[in-house]
């Protein structure tokens, strides 16, 4: 179901004073490719989505916020002084934003907020970056008189990630939320933070998400073992090429030389990383050529990496992207962190129909439920509603 704003201001409405604040969005994501390469200071190809978290906020004249989700129907109250903060997840980013603002001089006071969001929750599509996202850019504009830059505001939502969720995430969710264009995609250099806004219209083709439905709710942990493989292998590097700083500057020869001093799961997950390097700017090429079918065929690849080296697929996930290449459609992989969530597909008009109908009775079949089917639609970042 569409979010409105109108549902979020008569909730807010009907939980606080009875009048009204300002209205926020952020989107969530998807990214084309370039997967597990954020934090490696290499490439990622995202593109803000038209689903989002919404909230609005009244400022209530003390230090407390008091905060309510709508969706979860869940209320709380926190103190902006509070050293610790609430301890359920979705207030904590609220929380986190909140604190991560102070720590950049904006002078925040106590709010009110109701908040609410149509990015489904643990589909690998940037729930909690919508969210934190949607904080940084409201506390920004209603207490900072908007001096953080747009960087600066997406870099505090990976910092709450990091310092209250626990999840050691790069910037690309982030980035993707606040800087989203409509229309087009982003490719993001991670390391200078250079980026360009790519138009994406792939004339006989369309984008479309497969929900598996498992949620990657604890895999927390699994994706920050992974980003210290890197780091291992990174340091290993170091050893013998002194300019390496990340698996960026890194090549399979490098890799080769440090085989005997780093854990074979730890050269097989840079093995994937340095991979996907190359994948990335292959479709950069491809695109500009309109090479859709290139495009599609580096998608599988990187399925095939992150399911193999990376080692961040699952059995459901799997079987989507194989009834994706049984069915002809020109590519599929796992989108974003993994461990479930979603299939980004990119299926040619005609194919589009039996591909949904083939996914849908074959995944029911196997695993008793229909994946849910989003169409993507890009669209803009962060902005005030009203
Ligand atoms: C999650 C993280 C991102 C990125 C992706 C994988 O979405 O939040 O920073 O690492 O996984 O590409």
């Amino acid at each position: 179901m569409k979010l409105k704003t109108e549902d979020v201001r008569s909730r807010f409405i009907e939980h606080f004073d009875g009048s009204t604040g300002s209205i926020y969005a952020s989107p969530g994501r998807i990214n084309l490719i370039g997967e597990h390469t954020d934090y490696n200071g290499g490439f990622v190809f995202p593109g803000a989505v038209e689903q989002s978290v919404m909230a609005e906020l009244k400022p209530n004249g003390t230090r407390t916020v008091r905060a309510y989700s709508i969706d979860l129907k869940d209320y709380v109250e926190f103190s902006l002084d509070d050293g610790k903060g609430p301890s359920a997840t979705h207030f904590r980013f609220v929380y986190g934003v909140c604190r991560e603002m102070m720590k950049l001089g904006v002078p925040v006071e106590g709010f009110n907020t109701a908040f609410a969001g149509d990015v489904p929750l643990g589909a690998g599509m940037s729930s909690s970056a919508a969210l934190e996202s949607t904080f940084a850019f409201a506390i920004n504009d209603m207490f900072g008189e908007n001096k953080v830059d747009k960087f600066t505001l997406a870099k505090v939502g990976q910092a709450t990630e990091h310092n209250y969720i626990g999840c050691n995430c790069g910037i690309m969710d982030q980035f993707a939320s606040v800087f989203g264009k409509a229309g087009s995609l982003i490719r993001l250099d991670c390391r200078s933070l250079q980026y360009k806004y790519f138009p994406f219209h792939p004339d006989g083709y369309k984008l479309v998400l497969l929900n598996s439905q498992v949620k990657h709710d604890l895999a927390s942990s699994a994706y920050n073992d992974r980003r210290r493989s890197c780091e291992n292998v990174v340091a290993a590097m170091q050893r013998h090429f002194p300019g390496v700083q990340t698996l960026r500057d890194a090549d399979y020869d490098m890799l080769a030389a440090v085989r005997g001093e780093v854990s074979e799961e730890d050269a097989l997950r840079a093995k994937y990383v340095i991979g996907e390097k190359y994948r990335v700017m292959e479709v950069c090429v491809a695109l500009e050529e309109d090479d859709y079918e290139e495009v599609g065929r580096k998608m599988y690849e990187t399925h095939r990496g992150l399911s193999k080296e990376y080692e961040v697929s699952c059995p459901e996930i799997d079987f989507l992207n194989e009834v994706a290449q049984s069915c002809g459609v020109t590519g599929s992989r796992i989108m974003g962190g993994g461990f479930g969530g979603c299939t980004i597909n990119l299926v040619s008009d005609e194919l589009y129909a039996p591909f949904i109908d083939a996914a849908k009775k074959g995944y029911k079949e196997r695993f008793g439920k229909e994946p849910l089917v989003i169409d993507v639609v890009i669209g803009d970042g962060s902005r005030k509603i009203c």
